[in-house]
């Protein structure tokens, strides 16, 4: 088999898999910690696939044209042995890469490296620790291991480190600037995303998105930028070079005011083991049921081929072509979930 398209043509490439719903922090966006609190059910253990099933899935995916892998949760970290699934995916002719917010991170890098990790992104959106509490309600002097963390990264050699800020109107846009700062002397990628409605508990506005162009004329004027070509179909960052900054760039995210559904070759699986064709899906096909019963790899691989073939999702667009932007109501999944 030679990869499958779907109905709008898009390739299935990129594989996002949750290892976990929980997370150790409580950003107000993600995980409202009104919500998220003791009484909230998070799955059990016998109810996350096991790595010997995901990595039975990544096998059964490859020949319709998986070439990437991204762990992520909630916080991948938080799942014991990760390191150990790790390993047994590099062993499939993919690339592995993780989204963390950096809090377990530290002292891991190697290890991580050691078992086949190739990329890490970390998610940051605040250097202020006030701020950084306000939103993550974590102590802002967890931003220290944070920062030590990405240094770590970088010494590991876990490719370019990316750097994800979700900027939002009159929370964190003082940021920019700041960690512009932090950042410019290293080889980092730095992205602002635009917020978007994912989930159903976020609050999320329309006049909270701070649009990329915003930032970006902003920037400007401050910078030289000179852009960079996209390297793949699918890559939902446009990214800048900075004259003067060797190895540092900044991206932009916009799914909001310029989505990208046309190019969007992800499927998501949930740390229980459901396919999601689009971020904003609401209903995912059980995967874990079908390995449990039957065990054939072959079945699974038959299929992700059939749900792939039948997909029509482009969310963001058709938001995006609503007279009032974001009055698309939906029931969607929550973002530590299906992990972003
Ligand atoms: P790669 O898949 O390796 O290119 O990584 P990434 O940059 O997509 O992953 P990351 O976890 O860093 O996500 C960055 C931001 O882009 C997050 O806010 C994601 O929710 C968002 N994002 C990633 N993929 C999609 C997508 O397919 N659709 C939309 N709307 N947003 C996405
Ligand atoms: N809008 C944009 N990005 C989000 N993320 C989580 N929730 C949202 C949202 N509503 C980001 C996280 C993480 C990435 C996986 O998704 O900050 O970096
Ligand atoms: Fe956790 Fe990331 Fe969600 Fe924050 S955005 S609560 S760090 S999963
Ligand atoms: Fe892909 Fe859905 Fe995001 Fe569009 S909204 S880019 S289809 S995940």
């Amino acid at each position: 088999m030679h990869g499958v398209l779907d109905q709008l043509g898009r390739p299935l490439h990129d594989l996002r898999i949750s290892v976990t719903d929980r997370c150790n922090m409580r950003c107000d966006y993600c995980m409202p910690a009104e919500i998220f609190d003791s009484k909230h059910r998070f799955m059990h253990r016998n109810e996350l696939l096991t790595f010997e099933e995901i990595n039975s899935i990544v096998e059964s995916l490859i020949p319709l044209g998986v070439k990437k892998i991204r762990l992520t949760g909630g916080e991948p970290l938080l799942r014991r042995g990760l390191e150990d699934l790790i390993q047994m995916l590099s062993k499939h002719p993919v690339e592995i890469a993780m989204t963390t917010n950096g809090l377990l991170f530290g002292g891991r890098g190697k290890s991580l490296r050691k078992a086949g990790l190739n990329r890490v992104t970390f998610s940051l959106d605040s250097l202020d620790p006030k701020v950084f509490e306000q939103i993550t309600n974590t102590s802002g002097e967890k931003l220290d291991s944070i920062l030590n963390a990405i240094d770590e990264a970088i010494e590991c050699d876990l490719g370019q480190v990316r750097i994800n800020s979700v900027i939002r109107r009159g929370i964190n846009e003082q940021d920019i600037d700041r960690l512009i700062e932090q950042f410019e002397h290293l080889p980092v990628s730095l992205r602002f995303i635009e917020f978007m409605d994912v989930g159903n508990h976020n609050r999320w506005r329309y006049n909270n998105v701070v649009p990329s162009s915003e930032i970006h004329n902003y920037l400007k004027k401050r910078m030289n930028l000179i852009p960079i070509d996209s390297t793949h179909r699918g890559e939902v960052a446009k990214r800048w070079m900075v004259e003067g900054k060797r190895g540092f760039e900044i991206g932009f995210i916009s799914s909001v005011s310029q989505p990208f559904c046309g190019d969007c070759t992800r499927a998501r699986i949930s740390a229980e083991g459901r396919i999601f064709t689009c971020l904003f899906a609401s209903k995912g096909t059980d995967l874990k049921s079908i390995i449990r019963d039957e065990g054939n790899k072959n079945t699974i691989q038959n299929v992700i081929s059939e749900i792939w073939k039948s997909r029509e999702d482009r969310y963001s667009e058709l938001r995006s072509k609503t007279p009032k932007p974001g009055t698309i109501v939906l029931p969607k999944i929550e973002m530590s979930y299906i992990g972003g």
